[in-house]
């Protein structure tokens, strides 16, 4: 018989010291360290994470925000949610960091949120000391994680938070690629009246209008988009994708969360389970792709060291073209970064 025991840290280790002693007797005992997740910022994006994550019961989950009150409440009420359908949501809300010591992983939502009428890269100035402060804090109490960035404009906030933590180039990346790639395998799905579950999107590039789907890659059960979709309805749904996050915007009049939340914690998950997952994620490409030492979204695996690999594509000519312009707006709001920190 096999007992695993799940300890969150040295006091309840100690605690349960004596307990384990006695039942090593008997059984095969394996102690488990739960995994621990810090999502900072409660609003939209923050505590729907949360809540997907306490859903799945991926770990213990602290949510922390700077307003008074804000995360303690909405951890308290995913804590009751759990309760009316019968599991252990695992979820603290505070203003306290010193509560995410210890975080396998850091997920970064804090940041303003686009309005009507605003680009992504319009919130530069004013999210780049968010992420400094956060990240600043980050590298104090969680030194040893994994940062997961999702504020606006994506992957020159990915390069601020790498740059003030200082943590190696594999533990931070973005949450973006995942998240437009299912918008373009949701708008498929509905096309074809087929499930997304069957639909392969991979995407490059920066998370802005100038995104690279990539259709050539794109298949349903292994079948390509093209074999079964007009050129003209791809590029209707390609473009659909690249302004899928301003769609949103101006139904709603601030920016979508819960497929970002999703996205966020799918990445969690994939390097929580170590599942060697290929994603669209921004990522740190040096060589690969000649991007030159910038986070920017690209075919990456991740698994238990972050991310492992970045998969370089054989890019074609017009692929290869819509990357570099890509690539190119990414490097420009990463030297305003550089400019400010
Ligand atoms: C989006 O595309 C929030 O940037 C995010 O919806």
């Amino acid at each position: 018989m096999q007992v695993v025991f799940f300890v969150r840290n040295a006091l309840e280790s100690a605690y349960n010291h004596d307990l384990l002693l006695k039942m090593q007797r008997c059984l095969r005992v394996i102690v488990v360290k739960k995994n621990k997740i810090t999502i900072v910022g409660a609003g939209n994006v923050g505590a729907t994470a949360a809540f997907i994550a306490s859903q799945k019961q991926l770990a213990e989950i602290v949510l922390l925000d700077i307003v008074d009150g804000l995360a303690e409440g909405k951890a308290l009420d995913m804590s009751q949610a759990g309760s009316v359908n019968g599991y252990d949501a695992d979820v603290t809300g505070t203003c306290d960091w010193s509560k995410a010591a210890g975080s396998d992983i850091v997920i970064i939502t804090s940041g303003m949120p686009r309005k009507p009428g605003m680009s992504r890269d319009d919130l530069l100035a004013k999210n780049v000391q968010i992420i400094k402060s956060v990240s600043e804090s980050t590298a104090n109490y969680c030194p040893d994680s994994f940062v997961i960035v999702v504020a606006n404009p994506l992957d020159a906030m990915v390069y601020a938070a790498a740059k003030v933590t200082g943590f190696a180039k594999n533990k931070v990346m973005g949450m973006a690629g995942v998240l437009d790639s299912a918008r373009l395998g949701c708008f498929i799905a509905k096309e074809l009246n087929v499930s997304t579950e069957d639909i392969k999107c991979v995407l490059m590039g920066g998370h802005g209008d100038d995104m690279v789907p990539l259709v050539r890659f794109t298949t349903i059960s292994g079948v390509p988009i093209s074999e079964l979709l007009s050129a003209e309805t791809i590029d209707k749904l390609v473009k659909r994708t690249r302004n899928g996050g301003i769609e949103i915007v101006n139904l709603l009049g601030y920016s979508g969360y819960y497929a970002p939340a999703a996205g966020a914690v799918k990445m969690a998950d994939a390097i929580l389970k170590d599942k060697k997952e290929l994603l669209s994620c921004c990522a740190y490409c040096d060589s690969e792709y000649k991007a030159g030492g910038y986070f920017v979204g690209s075919p990456a695996v991740l698994g238990k060291k972050g991310v492992e690999k970045i998969v370089e594509l054989d890019l074609n000519k017009q692929e290869a073209e819509q990357f570099a312009v890509s690539l190119a707006h990414v490097k420009e709001l990463s030297v305003k970064v550089d400019g400010i920190l």
